[in-house]
């Protein structure tokens, strides 16, 4: 048996605010922005959209690519025309009613509690005979859904294929007063479909590793509106809710966990890192990433960094990522690549897969 990644697909919002565009609202520059994050751009939705709509692009571009479809680019940014569209949305909704689990990992779901953003997921897909649930996993959502979902495919022998996306909205709940976060930020979702395939050869989702460390909590933060500090009738707020984070905490944790992460999956799984193709990390800061290669004396090549086009998408950078290497061919079937996670919590994680 093995666990397979048979469609991937992204959803980024057609608004792009470059770095000299927040430089005419807030005091910084894109030589700052640069030179501190590697990031040169984010995507920011519309104010009609939410978390479920991007959520549900994406997914209708792994689920079409899963049915064989092939008339989408995947970039989410108005490729198809109707024609092109009405094929992907059919081949999309045959798939869906295959599909036996949900997950969405976001931070920004459309109702915090519930309904969970997966359940409008499975609505508008018409995924009647799936199971859905969110996971609140901050950027490393995506890895913890989708072992998640792996470990319910294989403990039930009638669940054959799952979707796991990660989306999130997080131009709502960044203060774009606060020049230390909102330069960081943007908005988008991937997702990809997986099944469990009678496959002999080792392929597919080979192993993950899933770490928390709650003791720093409190420096990656949405302070209001749950029932530590609810919010108060008559309460009136001059900020909407949003992330607070202590960056340098963030940025010295990132790069343990990273280093740590890779170490641990190339020990665990005996092979080293020339076996290995791509590694997909969290697109945070391209700076955490640099750091953990020179630690670990892994050339920059070897990381996928699409951060300079999107910057920190959370749960959504690896599947957006995933996508991108998919549709572009930079990753063959048999590449044995790894994906490495880190984020609010504080968790982080990662998975070997062959593709
Ligand atoms: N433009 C210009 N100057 C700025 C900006 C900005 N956007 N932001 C901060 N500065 C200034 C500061 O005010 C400070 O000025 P001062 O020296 O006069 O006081 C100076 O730049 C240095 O500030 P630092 O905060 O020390 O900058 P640092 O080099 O640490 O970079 C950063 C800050 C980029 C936030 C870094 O700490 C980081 O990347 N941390 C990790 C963030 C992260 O990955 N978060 C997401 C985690 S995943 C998730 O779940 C969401």
């Amino acid at each position: 048996m093995a666990i397979e990644i048979i469609g991937t697909g992204r959803a980024i919002p057609s608004k792009r605010v470059s770095n000299d565009d927040l430089a005419a609202k807030i005091d910084t520059s894109d030589e700052w922005i640069r030179s501190h994050t590697g990031i040169g751009n984010r995507h920011i939705a519309d104010e009609g959209t939410a978390c479920s709509d991007l959520a549900i692009e994406a997914a209708k571009n792994a689920l079409a690519m899963a049915a064989g479809f092939s008339g989408c680019c995947g970039s989410g940014r108005g490729c198809l025309d109707d024609n092109s569209r009405e094929g992907r949305d059919h081949a999309a909704a045959e798939a869906a009613k295959t599909i036996d689990m949900i997950i969405v990992g976001t931070a920004t779901p459309d109702f915090y509690g519930c309904p969970s953003t997966a359940c409008i997921v499975q609505d508008k897909l018409g995924a009647t005979n799936a199971g859905a649930m969110d996971i609140a996993a901050g950027c490393t959502g995506f890895i913890y859904g989708l072992e998640t979902a792996a470990g319910l495919l294989s403990i039930n022998g009638e669940r054959k294929r799952a979707l796991i996306i990660g989306s999130e909205i997080l131009s709502r709940i960044t203060n774009w007063d606060d020049r230390g976060t909102c330069v960081l930020f943007g908005d988008g979702a991937g997702a990809v479909v997986i099944e469990k395939t009678g496959n002999e050869e080792r392929r597919g989702l080979l192993r993950t590793i899933l770490c928390a460390d709650g003791s720093g909590s409190d420096s990656l933060v949405i302070r209001r509106g749950g029932s530590r500090f609810p919010l108060k009738t008559g309460e009136t707020m001059d900020k909407p809710l949003h992330i607070e984070m202590n960056g340098q905490e963030v940025y010295n944790f990132a790069v343990k966990a990273v280093t740590e992460t890779i170490q641990n999956l190339l020990t665990a799984e005996g092979i080293a890192i020339d076996d290995v193709k791509r590694i997909i990390p969290h697109q945070a800061n391209a700076r955490i990433v640099q750091s953990a290669g020179r630690r670990l004396k892994i050339p920059m090549e070897k990381f996928f960094l699409n951060i300079e086009e999107y910057a920190n998408t959370s749960a959504a950078s690896i599947p957006i990522a995933l996508d991108e290497l998919n549709r572009n061919n930079e990753i063959q079937k048999g590449d044995l690549i790894m994906t490495i996670g880190f984020g609010a919590g504080l968790t982080y994680g990662g998975n070997i897969i062959i593709w």
